[in-house]
């Protein structure tokens, strides 16, 4: 009986998605795997931007393994498509990177009515690893990884007022957003351990690094610190995208825990295990926030609890 050699390949090849893939971390993410022959999905919101991406990485990894998927994170509708793109394609998924983000922009609510950099960073994430969860193989090498940032520590959620309807200050909806994005990393480790999966959930952050998220930042203000703070607590974004790496690739890497640089403030270097903030570990806050999400973007875990 003739063998289809090519399908029992694909049936073995490990497959992964970065969201915001054609920027800054998310580049350089998706070119590593890219280069450890890993098949990477592209989840952008601009074709023309995947595109540019997807031929640059190709130039360094020419056997790489690239694939487009429109995803706009910060409208629910567009979520759903991708995911069921997605599923048209593959039925497995072993690395997801919950990475693409906004910072400070001027207050927006999106077309679901979500306050913008809760949508974009949080829920747009939190929905698309729903509709997901299901095709991770239950190996500890599967695995979730979500962007948090040394933002998380200052950052508090506001159960009551999570869209910031009443009062918006885009700083601390930022750090809302990346609290919130810690959260439900390890948040979706106790309920997959609960279930029994090994699959693992977790989160990182890459320090500071130069890139287009600080683009709603006043640009004399950041030339002013390029010359003085600046050189002691950001890094290259091909260093600052290790802790992703390990999060999401390393053997030794767990599920519930936040990785990061070691160095200066947490800054930068070389990565390992980083500090959470006491109120990431808010059990009941946590709870509250989970069941916030799901209600508000019909996101449905399979009835993890
Ligand atoms: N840079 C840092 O110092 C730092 C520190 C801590 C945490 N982080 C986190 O790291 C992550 C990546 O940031 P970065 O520094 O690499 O910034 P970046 O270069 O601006 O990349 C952000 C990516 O997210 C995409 N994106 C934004 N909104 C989206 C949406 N609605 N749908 C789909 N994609 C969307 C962007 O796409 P477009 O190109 O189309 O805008 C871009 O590809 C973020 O979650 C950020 O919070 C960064």
């Amino acid at each position: 009986m003739a063998v289809n050699l090519e399908n029992k390949i694909d049936r073995f090849e490990r497959v992964a998605i970065v969201t915001g893939a054609n920027s800054g971390l998310g580049y350089e993410a998706a070119l590593a795997m890219s280069q450890r022959g890993l098949r990477v999905v592209l989840a952008c919101r601009s074709p023309e931007k995947a595109e540019t991406a997807r031929r640059s990485i190709l130039e360094v990894v020419p056997q790489g393994k690239l694939e487009l998927l429109p995803l706009d994170l910060k409208k629910m509708a567009s979520v759903r498509s991708a995911a069921a793109e997605f599923r048209r394609r593959h039925d497995r998924l072993d690395v997801l990177v919950n990475n693409a983000g906004i910072m400070y922009p001027p207050y927006a609510k999106t077309e679901d009515g979500f306050e913008s950099q809760m949508a974009s960073n949080c829920f747009g994430h939190f929905l698309l690893t729903a509709l997901l969860i299901d095709l991770f193989p239950d190996t500890p090498a599967s695995r979730i990884t979500w962007l948090s940032s040394s933002a998380h520590k200052s950052g508090k959620i506001n159960l009551d007022d999570i869209n910031s309807e009443r009062r918006y200050s885009k700083v601390a909806s930022y750090g809302q957003s990346k609290l919130a994005c810690l959260m439900y990393a390890l948040e979706l480790d106790r309920r997959l351990k609960n279930a029994g999966k090994q699959i693992r959930s977790n989160s990182a952050h890459p320090g500071g690094v130069i890139s287009g998220l600080s683009r709603n930042m006043s640009q004399t203000a950041l030339q002013l610190m390029k010359y003085t703070i600046l050189p002691f607590v950001t890094q290259p974004a091909a260093a600052g995208v290790l802790p992703i790496l390990e999060a999401a690739l390393a053997p030794s890497a767990e599920g519930g825990r936040y990785y990061g640089p070691q160095g200066f403030l947490e800054m930068k270097g070389p990565s390992g295990r980083a500090t959470i903030a006491k109120q990431a570990l808010d059990r009941d806050v946590s709870e509250k926030l989970w069941q916030l999400s799901e209600r508000l973007t019909g996101a449905n875990y399979h009835g993890m609890t």
